[in-house]
């Protein structure tokens, strides 16, 4: 055996104990009569002293050569450290050496395999192998690995990961197909066909944890494929989803982190967006927008008079912000990505006085009135953005964001969890001067708006709903449309002429003649859970081999041209 235990796991209670262990060397250090090399594997660093004195010349002339991430073996009797180290789990003991064997040589990484590194992303995600060896990148895997355990409980069925494109929701990954010239298949976005066929096939719980793909610009939280913890349950309503999922969320935060969630509240769609602006709002802190319009207009400000909204935030002891920050506030609020062409504040001093950086046209007793609006006391600070209504939400949601930040209101060891539910069935696109399913074609209406369908479709609401922690999506699902009428009906709202959605989505729809189970389901973006988890943003951190921001997997150089006769046999880019 090349091991006997692993490099984290002897005690004070091995001592006397032959043991083998194997690993990498972290670092060597040679002070003439004592050498000591530091051997790590995934479990822990283990110290080998080496004593000159006593030690065999191969032993001392091994140990001389090593550089840092040789592969060795070494054997040796388990001693008490004469000085300790509480840094290291294996801090009491160390190991002498009566057997060193190299297993295999390394050359110098291209960075420090440590905690703190000294490479920079690029570098660390060509070389991810060596930064899979690091501590931080291990621990997010493991975290990792420690959810997908304790989310194992539905029938798990694997779903096909060649499919068929359909021109719904973010743009496919295509592949060609060889046997079929001219024709392709594409990647899932996500299993959501599969499933429902699935509750129609009478497997009435699937989860699966199945890797997804979109063709979408890519963020912080989001990836080209990425993981979802996707389920399904046939006979069962919207109240039955919330409350399994909400079980598992909580059941999650408890077994892997300790925590205990509190159940979770609910907000309707309508709701996050009056008062947060965005339909994932952060509530671990308040900060709610307050809609000013009423308080604002006709006085002869013309930014407001013209504004089809006007709407503020309350930002708790913030009075004290000096010009600098304000100024920093109003940059912020101006960049492309926010938008907004100015803001407007007003200091509600300590000594009850109100000053605005509109003074020339509100006097004190009207921006008393705005300050009783928002609730506001002296020593706080009152934030106003105004212009088109979609716009100014959107920034006035980032801005509170940003002052959450700010103030210091958004701890990464505090988890709200809730529910955002009566999302609405479609939403208006200008660029495509159509409807569009806001979650996707397959959601159920309510029944009670169903009569809406004809004449108000923007007013419909869906039996739709999302799980939001600390202001990120990290799931969504529905309650599904299980009939083939009131499918057809959806696609010919969506665009679809009959042909094409025949065309489309026929198997889904004949299959609801079969006698389909009333069903729904969530899928949970699992490596935004496991960023969450671990405190972090960027689920990158989470995923052993991720793209970089261009899409690319910089370690395999990927994607990549593809040779001319590989083009021929597809029968694509046929040169002549
Ligand atoms: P949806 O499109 O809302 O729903 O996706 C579910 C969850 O997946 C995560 N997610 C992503 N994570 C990383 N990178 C991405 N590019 C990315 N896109 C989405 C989010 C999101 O909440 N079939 C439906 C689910 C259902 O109705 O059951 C679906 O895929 O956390």
């Amino acid at each position: 055996m090349l091991r006997t235990h692993t490099c984290g796991e002897l005690r004070i209670n091995h001592i006397n104990e032959v043991v083998t262990l194997s690993g990498w060397v972290q670092g060597v250090r040679d002070k003439g009569s004592l050498l000591w090399i530091d051997l790590r594997d995934r479990y822990g660093i283990t110290q080998i002293t080496v004593e000159t004195e006593n030690a065999s010349p191969e032993i001392i002339d091994m140990a001389r050569s090593l550089g840092r991430e040789f592969v060795i073996s070494v054997t040796g009797k388990v001693v008490e450290r004469y000085s300790k180290s509480d840094k290291l789990d294996t801090g009491d003991i160390e190991i002498n050496p009566s057997g060193l064997i190299l297993l295999n040589a390394a050359i110098t990484p291209p960075f420090t395999i440590e905690d703190e590194t000294d490479g920079g992303d690029e570098l660390r995600m060509k070389y991810r192998y060596l930064d899979l060896r690091r501590n931080p990148v291990r621990k997010n895997l493991e975290l990792r690995h420690r959810l997908a355990i304790e989310t194992r409980n539905f029938l798990e069925v694997e779903t096909p990961v060649l499919i068929k494109s359909t021109p719904e929701g973010a743009r496919d990954f295509v592949v060609p197909s060889r046997m079929n010239q001219g024709e392709f298949y594409a990647l899932p976005q996500s299993p959501q066909t599969f499933k429902q066929l699935l509750m129609v096939g009478g497997f009435d719980r699937y989860y699966q944890i199945v890797k997804c793909f979109r063709d979408e610009d890519l963020r912080a939280d989001r990836q080209p494929e990425f993981t979802q913890i996707d389920c399904e349950m046939a006979f069962v309503e919207q109240e039955d989803i919330l409350n399994t999922f909400e079980g598992l969320v909580r059941h999650l935060f408890k077994s892997v982190k300790g925590v205990d969630i509190p159940e979770l509240t609910r907000m309707t769609y309508a709701d996050a967006m009056k008062y947060y602006g965005n339909d994932k709002p952060d509530i671990r802190f308040e900060m709610k927008l307050t809609e000013l319009n009423d308080l604002v207009k006709n006085i002869g400000f013309k930014v407001f008079d013209d504004a089809q909204l006007v709407v503020g935030i309350c930002a708790k002891g913030a009075a004290d912000y000096t010009r600098k920050q304000l100024d920093e506030l109003t940059d912020f609020v101006k960049r492309p990505q926010i938008g907004a062409t100015g803001l407007v504040y007003a200091r509600y001093n300590a000594d009850g006085t109100i000053k605005s950086s509109v003074d020339k046209f509100y006097n004190e007793a009207e921006l008393a009135k705005w300050a009783a609006a928002m609730n506001a006391q002296p020593g706080d600070l009152i934030l106003i953005l105004a212009g088109d209504e979609n716009k100014t939400r959107k920034a006035m949601s980032e801005l509170r964001l940003e002052m959450g930040n700010r103030l210091g209101l958004r701890d990464k060891n505090k988890f709200a969890c809730h529910w955002v539910i009566d999302f609405p069935l479609l939403e208006w696109s200008e660029e495509t001067a159509r409807w569009h399913a806001m979650h996707h074609p397959f959601t159920s209406p309510k029944p009670e708006d169903i009569a809406l369908l004809e004449v108000n479709p923007g007013a419909v609401r869906a039996n739709a709903y999302d799980m939001v922690i600390n202001g990120v999506e990290v799931g969504g699902g529905s309650i599904r449309i299980f009939n083939k009428e009131l499918q057809a009906k959806m696609f010919g709202l969506l665009g679809f002429s009959k042909e094409e959605a025949q065309d489309q989505f026929g198997f889904l729809m004949n299959a609801f003649e079969f006698g389909a189970p009333p069903h729904g389901g969530i899928a949970f973006g699992f490596d935004r859970l496991c960023s969450l988890f671990g405190g972090a943003e960027v689920i990158r951190d989470f995923i052993a081999f991720p793209k970089n921001n261009s899409g690319r997997d910089v370690m395999i150089d990927s994607p990549s041209v593809i040779a001319q006769a590989q083009l021929n046999e597809l029968g694509i880019g046929l040169k002549k």
